[in-house]
C-alpha cells in the first residue's frame, strides 16, 4: 500500500491486464467475485475510484458511502444500466465504460447463438448426453437456414452492426430497428429500417443488440414473439429485462415460437426455472464479452479510464 496514495476500489475482482497498473500507482481494494453488498460498502469509504461491473448495482448509498473523494465509477462492461447516472451527475463524478474491444466478441456469440437456437443445438445435444438418442431420423431437430432467411437486428449501434455483417456473410437479408436511421448499414449491407412490429413479423431471426433504459424494458413481451412467431428464432445478448423471460418460456412450450437463444436475464444470475426446462432454448451465462482479447482489453480500458480521471485528464471513454 502506499502512504497517502488515491485508492481504487474494485467491487468485485479485474483482471490482470487492467489491475497491475493500478497497483503500481494507487491503494487498490478488492472485493472479490463473490462479494456482498455489505462486504463492498465496508470497503468503500475513501474510494476516489470506483470499478464496477454489470452485477453491481451503483446508487446513492454507495455512492455517499464512498464519501466526497470519489472521481469516477469505471464499469467493467459497455453497458451502465448497473448505475444511477444522475445521482453521479449530480456528484461531479464521472461515468466510464469500455466500448469497441468487445464488439467482435459479443457480435460472434449473438451468431454462434443464432446458429445454435435455429440447429436445436441444446436439445439435441442434451438429448445425446442424456441416452435418447435412438438413431437417426429424419424428422428430428429440423431448424431454419441462416442463408436466404431474414435477420432483425433491434439496435444497429457498434454491435449490432457487427453481427449483422456477420449474418449477411452467411446469405442472410438485414433489417434493423431502432430510434435513428443508419446509413452506414444501409450501404453497406442493404439493410433496410423498419419499425419494430413490421421487423419482428417479416424476420425469421431477431436479434437483441439495445441498451436497456427505461424505453427497451419489456420490448419483447407476449405480443410481440407471437409476431417473431412459430418458425421464428429469437436472440438476446444485450440485457435480461428487455425480455419477458415467462413469456418466451411460454411460447416455447405452446410452439409459438420457433426458438430462442440467450446469453442475459433479468436477476442474474437466477434464471426461471420455467425457461431451464423450455424446449429449443439455448441458454448461456452471459458470457457476450467472454474472449480473452476481449476481457484483456475491457481490463485495461477500465485502468485506462480510471488512471486519466485520477490523473486529471479526459478519460477515453466516458459516459457521464
Ligand atoms: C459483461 C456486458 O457484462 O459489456 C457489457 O455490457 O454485458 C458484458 O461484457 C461484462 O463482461 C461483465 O463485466
Amino acid at each position: 500500500m502506499n502512504a497517502g496514495a488515491q485508492v481504487v476500489v474494485i467491487a468485485r475482482v479485474l483482471l490482470p491486464a487492467g489491475l497491475e497498473p493500478l497497483r503500481e500507482r494507487f491503494e487498490v481494494r478488492e472485493g472479490g467475485l463473490e462479494a456482498t453488498r455489505e462486504r463492498l460498502l465496508e470497503i468503500a469509504p475513501g474510494a476516489n475510484a470506483l470499478v464496477a461491473d454489470p452485477s453491481v448495482p451503483v446508487d446513492r448509498e454507495l455512492l455517499d458511502t464512498c464519501g466526497d473523494g470519489l472521481r469516477v465509477v469505471a464499469n467493467f462492461a459497455v453497458g451502465y444500466d448497473n448505475v444511477d447516472l444522475e445521482a453521479c451527475r449530480e456528484r461531479g463524478i464521472a461515468v466510464t465504460n469500455t466500448p469497441d474491444v468487445l464488439t467482435e466478441a459479443t457480435a460472434e456469440l449473438a451468431l454462434a447463438l443464432t446458429l445454435a437456437a435455429a440447429r436445436r443445438m441444446s436439445d439435441a445435444e442434451r438429448d445425446l448426453r442424456a441416452g435418447r438418442w435412438r438413431g437417426w431420423d429424419p424428422a428430428a431437430y429440423r431448424g431454419i437456414e441462416i442463408w436466404g432467411s431474414t435477420v432483425g437486428v433491434v439496435g444497429m449501434g457498434r454491435i449490432g452492426h457487427r453481427y449483422a455483417r456477420l449474418a449477411r456473410g452467411l446469405g442472410a437479408e438485414i433489417l434493423y430497428a431502432g430510434p435513428s436511421a443508419k446509413p452506414e448499414a444501409e450501404s453497406e449491407l442493404g439493410a433496410r429500417r423498419l419499425g419494430l412490429d413490421g421487423l419482428l413479423e417479416a424476420s425469421d431471426v431477431v436479434s437483441l443488440h439495445a441498451p436497456a433504459i427505461p424505453e427497451t424494458r419489456g420490448l419483447i413481451g407476449p405480443r410481440e414473439l407471437e409476431l417473431i412467431g412459430p418458425d421464428g428464432v429469437l436472440v438476446n445478448t444485450s440485457r435480461g429485462p428487455l425480455v419477458d423471460s415467462e413469456a418466451v418460456a411460454e411460447a416455447l412450450e405452446g410452439g409459438t415460437l420457433g426458438a430462442a437463444g440467450l446469453d442475459v436475464y433479468e436477476g442474474e444470475p437466477d434464471v426461471p426455472q420455467r425457461l431451464l426446462a423450455a424446449p429449443r432454448c439455448v441458454l448461456l451465462p452471459h458470457i457476450g464479452s467472454s474472449t480473452v482479447p476481449a476481457r484483456d482489453g475491457m481490463a485495461r480500458a477500465v485502468t485506462d479510464n480510471v488512471i486519466a480521471v485520477l490523473e486529471e485528464r479526459e478519460p477515453p471513454s466516458r459516459v457521464v
